[in-house]
């Protein structure tokens, strides 16, 4: 009995009491053929995978690891926003099982009291056709005492039960997780990003604040002036210039 009150996201569910990472499975069984939606779960990860190659840590039992796979008809460069209506699919899950309110540091990271409590990594499987599968991995942090964490991360990171003080039942959440990304990814399929933007717009911390972004070749400060309807972070610097961000680490600016 999975509760589940889906059609598409989770009418397949791959449950594994512990694996390297559920990105791996996924990526293996949408190369199989695996259907859309189809969710790859598990209690425990022994190389979770984050982006920018860093390492998730997943304690056993503590938290929602899983992968989900997507098959949507949609041109390459509608992919990004999955990530984006990812992190307001967890934020409405999260509000409706607890009483948090959390928000989305751009472009993936939602936070609870500043701190991170959910990654999002999307990675895309192509070929000259075109997208053949999303492969979205989330790593919610949810019944973890600081304790729990790896000790480089124990200042950064939070989780659920930190945050409210009280144990969170991992299923509810999961049943939430899977309702609002079938809501919202259909949503962004027929109807576009136009809705959801504003919706992520309204959870996010970074816009309209000054921040510092760090890409791999240079780092940029400035004012986020918002979101484009690719996802595109625009960070306006001093000298009046607009940017494209497409990839970076946030910080605020005056910390
Ligand atoms: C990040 O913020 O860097 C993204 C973290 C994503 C972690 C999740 S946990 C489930 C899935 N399997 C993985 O190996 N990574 C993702």
């Amino acid at each position: 009995q999975t509760g589940l009150k889906t059609k598409r996201i989770g009418q397949e569910i791959e449950y594994v009491e512990s694996c390297a990472s559920t990105q791996i499975i996924a990526h293996q069984l949408a190369q199989e053929g695996a259907q859309d939606g189809t969710v790859v779960l598990t209690e425990t990860q022994t190389a979770g995978r984050g982006r920018m190659a860093r390492k998730w840590d997943s304690a056993a039992k503590k938290g929602v690891w899983m992968s989900i796979i997507l098959r949507p008809a949609v041109a390459p460069q509608k992919a990004p926003q999955f990530t984006l209506v990812t992190a307001v699919a967890i934020v409405r899950a999260i509000e409706e099982v607890t009483k948090l309110q959390p928000k989305i540091k751009w472009p993936n990271d939602i936070l609870l009291n500043g701190k991170k409590c959910t990654g999002i990594l999307t990675e895309l499987q192509s070929d000259a056709d075109g997208i053949q599968a999303l492969i979205i991995g989330i790593g919610l942090n949810v019944n973890q005492e600081k304790e729990d964490f790896d000790r480089e991360v124990q200042d950064i990171a939070t989780s659920l039960k930190m945050a409210s003080g009280e144990t969170v039942n991992r299923q509810k959440l999961v049943q939430s997780v899977l309702f609002y990304m079938e809501l919202y990814t259909q949503m962004y399929i027929d109807e576009g990003f136009g809705m959801l933007k504003i919706l992520w717009e309204s959870y996010s911390t970074t816009i309209g604040q000054p921040v510092r972004a760090r890409m791999t070749n240079q780092t940029l400060e400035g004012i986020a002036e918002g979101i484009t309807e690719e996802g595109v972070l625009q960070l306006r610097t001093s000298d009046g210039k607009l940017h494209g961000i497409y990839s970076a680490d946030i910080e605020m600016a005056d910390s």
